[in-house]
């Protein structure tokens, strides 16, 4: 793909914090690059303290990269069209608490230039979208975290903006809120919108992400589609077994389940499937299920910091 195609262009993105008085470097973003397609959902994934913030603040022009190219809506992050044309919310939104949340929303909606009953409808159908029209009035002071991220959401997308760039949308929400705001970034990939978002819950970004990249300690540790990360040529089947008998001495890498005393966990490759249920089977367990076992996120992440850590030593 050209970067002119690109929504989100970062070339070897590198940010280096100074602590006060220039004691320690904090490297936290490393030799990072992806690029974000028009009308992607994008995911942006990794552990605590892992980069994504950063990476984000450059894009959304908040910080400026130490070195590496970053290109936004073709632009730089500093340009006003580009701003613009960008929703944005930040990982810990602090709006102006004494407003009501229509207040607020009103102020935004001024600020990407709507007027008049085009603004108070679009101020409406945002409270709507993200289920806060009961608390249209309220001061955002009284908000709950789940309502504020909420708000922020729906501050995000008041331009209809075409890029919207998300840190940690599902914090702070129940599970029906991150049902919610699921069902929202999909239905702006409908509209043809491009979204960009980070998130710790793992299953969200399975669910609706086009592709992902994946950080560990400021650097790019995987990046691609889901299936291609996900499926990396390797299905195992798990087997789950029942019974009084010893795990040392079966055959694989059989594991006791956490707080289920006597059932163990079996991975193996789909043709050793039968073999190993008779094996087990012989030596006393029931057979529970045989599931196909996918990798998940977790376990590439996990894998990947692995293979990073063993790099480091
Ligand atoms: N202003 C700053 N000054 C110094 N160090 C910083 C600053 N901002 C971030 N860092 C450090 O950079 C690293 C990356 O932080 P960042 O906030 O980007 O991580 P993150 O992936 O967003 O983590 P989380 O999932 O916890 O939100 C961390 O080690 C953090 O301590
Ligand atoms: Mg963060």
């Amino acid at each position: 793909m050209s970067s002119a195609a690109a929504v989100i262009d970062v070339q070897h993105l590198s940010k280096t914090f100074l602590t006060p008085l220039a004691l320690r470097k904090v490297r936290a973003v490393q030799d990072v690059s992806f690029r974000v397609s028009r009308g992607q959902i994008f995911g942006f994934l990794g552990p605590n303290g892992a980069g994504k913030t950063t990476t984000i603040k450059v894009l959304t022009n908040l910080i400026r990269p130490s070195s590496g190219k970053v290109s936004v809506l073709g632009g730089s992050p500093s340009d006003l069209h580009v701003r613009l044309k960008t929703g944005f919310l930040p990982e810990m939104p602090n709006f102006y608490d004494y407003l009501s949340a229509r207040e607020f929303l009103d102020i935004m909606a001024r600020f990407y230039g709507l007027g008049g009953r085009t603004r108070r409808k679009r101020v409406d159908e945002m409270l709507e979208l993200v289920g806060m029209t009961y608390a249209a009035k309220r001061k955002l002071r009284k908000f709950s975290k789940g309502m504020l991220q909420r708000i922020g959401i729906a501050q995000a997308l008041i331009g209809d903006p075409e890029l919207v760039i998300l840190d940690e949308p599902m914090s702070g929400l129940d599970p029906i809120g991150r049902k919610e705001v699921r069902d929202i970034i999909a239905s702006l990939k409908q509209k043809g919108r491009t979204v960009f978002f980070s998130s710790h819950i793992l299953s969200d970004i399975e669910m609706i992400c086009d592709e992902v990249v994946v950080l560990n300690r400021g650097r790019n540790v995987a990046a691609g589609p889901l299936d291609s990360l996900l499926h990396p040529g390797r299905v195992m089947s798990e087997i789950v077994a029942q019974g009084p008998g010893d795990v040392e001495a079966l055959p694989g890498k059989a594991v006791s389940m956490e707080g289920k005393p006597g059932f163990l966990r079996l991975q193996c490759s789909p043709d050793e499937v039968d073999s190993t249920i008779q094996t087990l089977m012989q030596r006393g367990f029931h057979i529970k299920s045989v599931t196909e076992a996918r990798m998940s996120l977790e376990d590439l992440i996990v894998s990947k910091a692995f293979q990073e850590d063993s790099r480091d030593d």
